[in-house]
């Protein structure tokens, strides 16, 4: 029997990448309603995608999913963090702001995170998962593939920034890759 789990975005794009994940899981995914708006108030990325899995599972009575994930920056204390989506208007702002605050930094050590919850129909998280890649903070962007950060995130074991990878290799150690395969057998036991 196929159960449904709601997914806690209103991004198809999210939901597409997140079945690409869950393929083999016996678990059929679904946006949530569009009316249903979630502020994120948490300060960690693990609170973020609990209160999402929760209110979405709550709101619609059934199993929700939820992820927060974004950059920081270790030079700059963790920033951008849970602001990573917000830190200027576009990608190519939030980059340069980032290169900004860098700017005279030797230290360009990095690493994007990627927390998951996973709520029952009564809003009580059932599984967590974190997901963490390390790399460094390029001078100048580089590659034109990805989104967000991809382009001045370098991974020296790979020789390559997030933006010069396939969807493959990203994904293989990408921290969103490292937490779904973390939740996968949680997943598979229920
Ligand atoms: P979320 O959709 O609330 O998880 O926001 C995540 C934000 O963090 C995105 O808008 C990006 O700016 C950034 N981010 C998260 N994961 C990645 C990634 O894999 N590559 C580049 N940027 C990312």
């Amino acid at each position: 029997m196929t159960k449904l789990l709601v997914v806690a975005t209103g991004n198809p794009g999210k939901l597409q990448e997140m079945q690409a994940y869950l393929a083999d899981s016996g678990w059929e995914l679904t946006l949530k309603p569009e009316e249903l708006d979630i502020e994120e108030t948490g300060d960690t990325f693990a609170a973020n995608a609990c209160l999402k899995a929760s209110q979405v599972a709550l709101a619609t009575g059934e199993w929700a999913i939820a992820d927060d994930s974004g950059l920081e920056v270790d030079a700059l204390n963790g920033a951008p963090g849970v602001y990573s989506a917000r830190y200027a208007p576009t990608d190519s702002e939030r980059i340069a702001r980032v290169l900004r605050e860098l700017d005279g930094e030797v230290n360009r050590q990095a690493q994007f995170v990627c927390a998951i919850a996973i709520a029952s129909a009564d809003g009580a998280i059932a599984f967590k998962a974190e997901g963490i890649c390390r790399g460094e903070i390029l001078h100048t962007p580089r590659g034109d593939g990805g989104f967000g950060y991809d382009p001045i995130f370098y991974v020296p074991e790979k020789q390559l920034t997030f933006a010069q990878m396939s969807p493959e290799l990203k994904g293989s150690i990408s921290h969103r890759g490292q937490a779904f395969a973390a939740l996968l057998p949680q997943l598979n036991k229920l």
